[in-house]
């Protein structure tokens, strides 16, 4: 199935992140929010992200205008006749996405994919609302999706084997790298992410390694983009300790959070947004 239209639901963090990969795709892309001022504000964030590449010489002014105006603002369904393919980024709350999900059956045609970005909530609960579980499929984008390559591509109980291969072409043609995983808490990311951030934070505890050092051999040697204690202050600890209680009900005491998490958070220290978390951010 060839897609030729998309539509997000939700302009917020990753809604807007989202919108802006798909347009940059060269692909039409409806953002929807509630209000007028939401759908505004992620606008002006996916011009912030093509003014950056405009400013490093990535690409032209005129290609990065060209692009924005892909993005077809709305805050009603009209825009949703001829759409192929919905991604939802509303707030982390089955109900609230069980909402959207029924509201979208009800005004897209019956062959329109129908994807949710949850971190964590069941696709199958929102496919049960439909109409049409068959084309309803999880697409999980990690922040900042406008740089961030991975995307699981998760499929619920009766999620068809045509809407996984459509959705896995989608994603590869925004220059993205899908996983195909199966629905069950914490997906695939999320459970490789907390086991070895885990065993990362006993081995901080256990040696009192300054944070700095282990986050400084991660980035240098590990090659990744940034080591484990930012990343946790970044995502606030507060979450982070949500998952991972999340993952200690679904599979067991070896999700058991770490000391220093656990204890940081009962201090009120959740990360970057409270100003303190591993790191001191304040000044
Ligand atoms: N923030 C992250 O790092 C991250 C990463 C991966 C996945 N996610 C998932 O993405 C989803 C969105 O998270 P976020 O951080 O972007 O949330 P957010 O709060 O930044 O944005 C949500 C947006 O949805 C809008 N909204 C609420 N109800 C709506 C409705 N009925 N119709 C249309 N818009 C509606 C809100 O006004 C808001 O603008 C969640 O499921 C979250 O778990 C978040």
């Amino acid at each position: 199935m060839y897609i030729f239209k998309a539509a997000v639901i939700g302009a917020g963090t990753m809604g807007s992140e989202i919108a802006q990969v798909i347009s940059w795709s060269g692909l039409p892309v409806v953002l929807k929010d509630v209000d007028q001022k939401y759908v505004d504000r992620g606008l002006e964030h996916i011009k912030s992200i093509y003014g950056r590449r405009v400013k490093s010489g990535k690409m032209s002014q005129g290609e990065a205008d060209s692009k924005v105006a892909l993005v077809i603002p709305a805050t009603d369904y009209k825009e949703f006749k001829d759409v192929d393919i919905v991604i939802e980024a509303v707030p982390e709350k089955l109900e609230l996405k069980k909402k959207v999900f029924a509201e979208l059956d009800q005004v897209c045609p019956s062959t329109t994919i129908l994807a949710s970005n949850t971190s964590a909530l069941p696709i199958s609960e929102m496919a049960a609302v439909t109409k049409r579980a068959s084309r309803v499929v999880g697409l999980h984008f990690f922040f900042p999706a406008s740089s961030m390559k991975l995307v699981e591509v998760i499929a619920g109980k009766e999620t068809s084997e045509e809407t996984m291969d459509t959705a896995v072409e989608f994603t590869e043609s925004l220059r993205k790298l899908p996983v195909r995983v199966k629905e069950c808490v914490g997906f695939l990311v999320n459970r490789v992410l907390m086991a070895g951030t885990s065993e990362i934070l006993s081995f901080q505890e256990e040696t009192q390694t300054p944070y700095n050092e282990i986050d400084e051999v991660m980035k240098a040697k590990g090659g990744l983009p940034m080591g484990v204690f930012t990343l946790m202050d970044a995502l606030g600890l507060d979450i982070t300790l949500d998952v991972s209680e999340t993952l200690v009900k679904a599979y067991g005491d070896r999700f058991t959070p770490p000391k220093s998490l656990v204890e940081l958070v009962k201090a009120g220290r959740v990360g970057a947004k409270a100003g303190k978390g591993f790191y001191d951010y304040t000044g």
